[in-house]
């Protein structure tokens, strides 16, 4: 069986880059536990046609090869660079042209820089609702660095090196394979539930 493909998607727009550092450090503590197909991506290296591209007709061949990888992983390790609060507007542009049920039950790691500590709670506020839009599992455990968090180009803070190891092996619990899904929903004309499953509403 082939390993599930695991896809980063680094929101970088410079290099060297401290989101795509910490993207690669998630896919590294990954493939740490489990077999994975790994790639990461830079934004940088699609911005140009991406910023032109307002649909899905007539993408150029990058942006396209982009979506599609985006749209077919197993699941995504997705960072941005904090800019102005919040995820940049050319990351959020490349999700606006993700189909909008591609992403359903996919596993999601969500990580994000920034150049002090204030927007830390950028990956709950602003990446975690983009992929709830898109009904993703993400983990829950959300990895932010600040700029001091790094030296020399690596991640150096023992505490953000603990959640991107905790991200990591909730991602890959997600990896592990899936029970089938329900045939017919819960609760369906004619079906029963189970007997363990039973609730007194709130008053
Ligand atoms: C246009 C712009 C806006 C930024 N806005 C913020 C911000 O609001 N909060 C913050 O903490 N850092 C901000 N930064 C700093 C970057 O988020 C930070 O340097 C980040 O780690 C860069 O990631 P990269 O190395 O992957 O490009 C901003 C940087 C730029 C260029």
């Amino acid at each position: 069986m082939s390993p599930p493909r695991v896809i980063g998607v680094s929101g970088n727009l410079q290099r060297p880059s401290r989101t795509r550092t910490l993207v690669e450090a998630v896919g590294a503590a990954v493939a740490r536990c489990t077999r994975i197909d790994l790639h990461i991506y830079d934004l940088l290296d699609v911005s140009p046609g991406l910023g032109a591209s307002v649909s899905r007709k007539n993408l150029p061949l990058p942006v396209a090869h982009l979506l599609e990888q985006i749209e077919s992983a197993d699941a995504l390790i997705v960072g941005s660079p904090t800019y102005k609060g919040s995820y940049s507007g050319l990351f959020k542009h490349l999700f606006d042209l993700v189909e909008p049920r591609a992403l359903a039950n996919k596993p999601v790691v969500l990580v994000a820089t920034g150049g002090g500590p204030r927007h830390a709670l950028v990956v709950e506020h602003s990446l975690r609702p983009l992929f709830g839009f898109f009904t993703a599992l993400t983990v829950p455990t959300a990895v932010y660095a600040s700029e001091s968090d790094f030296r020399d180009g690596a991640l150096a803070n023992e505490e953000v090196a603990k959640r991107v190891t905790e991200a990591a092996n909730q991602l890959v619990r997600m990896l592990a394979p899936a029970a089938p899904d329900l045939a017919t929903p819960v609760g369906a004309p004619g079906t029963r539930l189970p007997a363990a499953a039973f609730w007194s509403p709130i008053l």
